[in-house]
């Protein structure tokens, strides 16, 4: 009888306890999908005493998570540390050296590490798989490198953090400003113990990155990713947005084009009745294109104990059933250095800005609007304070080149007031 595969936890916090909890109670489930049992060998965390509520008397401990990594009846490593180096990058890497597999839920590790690790574990005879590591519970790693595998992949994009997702849903619906609903997420634990990694869009920028990769056969480039976080998101633009139709997302996009591989993650407009502008709270949704397939949206929880958990156990049931996938989905030393595009597609664009209360003031900025080829397809004027009104636009399609040019013109017509917020309209 094939002996159980045999798991070393690294990270006891809430990924590292939900797997532990999935071990535990499904244990004859995951042996009959497995066609072999699922055991902890070996568990790891900073704090040996810290109450966990979770039964961890059978397992061996260990202090260094690279010993853990390294122990002879340890087969996969299931690193749930975090972080893009240190603790994480030695274990994985001692895993590889030792020949083990690692199933990781640490998406900012892959962004900055994956090209080599993979090299190293297909060097190796290794694998390194990461469903946990895009969007929690929702298998969209697995969609993209088996279900799609058959599709030229046109694009991928979606919400995939869900704390950013939480914030601009909460500001709508509670009406409250940023801070305030910053405050509150981190009340919450919401908040990565960096805030910038999710508010920044770092954090949706590392998983844009790695489904970009499988996507389009590219190597990783995080670093190529335009990042736009969602700091300077004011509940003005949520409730001007709004009375136009539209709601406010952080939003990623991700195509290979004829001049390179184009990836952003910024905050956008998407019709407040579609699946996206429905999206409420800490879900996250993903829309792949294929050219055979056409679209599919997946919706789900993209974060928490038990969908990130689950996402960590589809990896290793996987890894136990024999199948050998590379990191990306193809062979490490096949992924191509894609050059990095600008997004230069055309969009309708939402202008919003303060303009002096005077004659002639809605017609130098139309005219501005027009020497950059933006034609206006909607406008809207609010009430006057004192001696401006704030004005929102809403463009055809332009390019975002177009725009930045009318951005930095229109101060020079002396009728706009403060800073002009411009933001791209996605249609999905
Ligand atoms: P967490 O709750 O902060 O837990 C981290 C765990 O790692 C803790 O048990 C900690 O030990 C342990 N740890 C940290 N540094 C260590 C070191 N040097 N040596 C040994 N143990 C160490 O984090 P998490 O939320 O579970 O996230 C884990 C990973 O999953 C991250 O990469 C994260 O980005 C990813 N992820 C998380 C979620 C989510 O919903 N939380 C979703 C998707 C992906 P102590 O408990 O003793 O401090
Ligand atoms: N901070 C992440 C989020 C956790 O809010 O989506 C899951 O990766």
């Amino acid at each position: 009888m094939t002996r159980p595969l045999r798991l070393g936890i690294a990270g006891l916090g809430t990924v590292g306890a939900g797997t532990v909890r999935i071990v535990q109670t499904h244990a004859e489930l995951l042996k009959r999908r497995s066609g072999r049992g699922i055991a902890i060998a070996a568990v790891c965390a900073r704090n040996r005493t810290k109450n966990r509520d979770i039964d961890l008397s059978a397992y061996d401990w260990e202090d260094d998570p690279v010993t853990l990594a390294r122990r002879e009846d340890v087969d996969v490593l299931v690193e749930v540390m975090g972080g893009a180096d240190g603790a994480a990058l030695d274990a994985t890497r001692a895993a590889i050296a030792a020949g083990k597999d690692v199933v990781t839920a640490n998406k900012a590790l892959l962004a900055h590490h994956g090209q080599g690790l993979a090299e190293a574990a297909e060097a190796a005879g290794r694998l390194i798989r990461f469903e946990a590591a895009v969007a929690g519970g929702i298998p969209v790693v697995k969609a993209l490198t088996e279900g799609l595998a058959g599709n030229e992949i046109r694009r991928v994009m979606g919400v995939m953090n869900g704390t950013c997702n939480y914030i601009l849903t909460r500001m709508e619906s509670a009406g409250l400003p940023y801070d305030d609903v910053f405050e509150e997420a981190r009340q919450l634990g919401y908040l990565e113990a960096d805030p910038t990694l999710d508010v920044g869009g770092i954090d949706a920028g590392h998983k844009l990155s790695l489904l970009a990769s499988i996507a389009f056969g590219t190597r990783v480039a995080f670093e190529a990713v335009a990042l736009e976080g969602i700091g300077q998101i004011s509940i003005d633009d949520i409730r001007r947005a709004g009375d136009m139709g539209y709601r406010i997302k952080l939003l990623g996009v991700a195509q290979l084009t004829g001049r390179g591989l184009e990836q952003r993650m910024s905050p956008c407009l998407v019709p407040a009745e579609s699946p996206l502008g429905q999206l409420q709270g800490g879900t996250n949704m993903v829309v792949l294109e294929g050219d055979s397939v056409g679209q599919i949206v997946l919706r789900g929880a993209g974060a928490g104990a038990g969908p990130t958990a689950s996402a960590v156990m589809s990896d290793v049931i996987e890894i136990a059933r024999g199948s050998r996938i590379p990191t990306f989905g193809q062979p490490a030393a096949s992924l191509v250095a894609a050059p990095v595009a600008r997004s230069t597609s055309p969009a309708p664009f939402y202008l919003r800005m303060e303009l002096s209360d005077k004659p002639g003031a809605l017609a130098k900025v139309a005219t501005v609007l027009g020497d950059e080829g933006i034609s206006i397809d909607r406008m809207r004027q609010y009430g006057h304070k004192d001696a401006s009104a704030p004005v929102l636009i809403v463009t055809h399609r332009t390019t975002r080149d177009a725009i930045d040019h009318a951005q930095k013109r229109l101060p020079a017509t002396g009728v706009v007031q403060g800073q002009i917020v411009a933001i791209r309209i996605e249609t999905v």
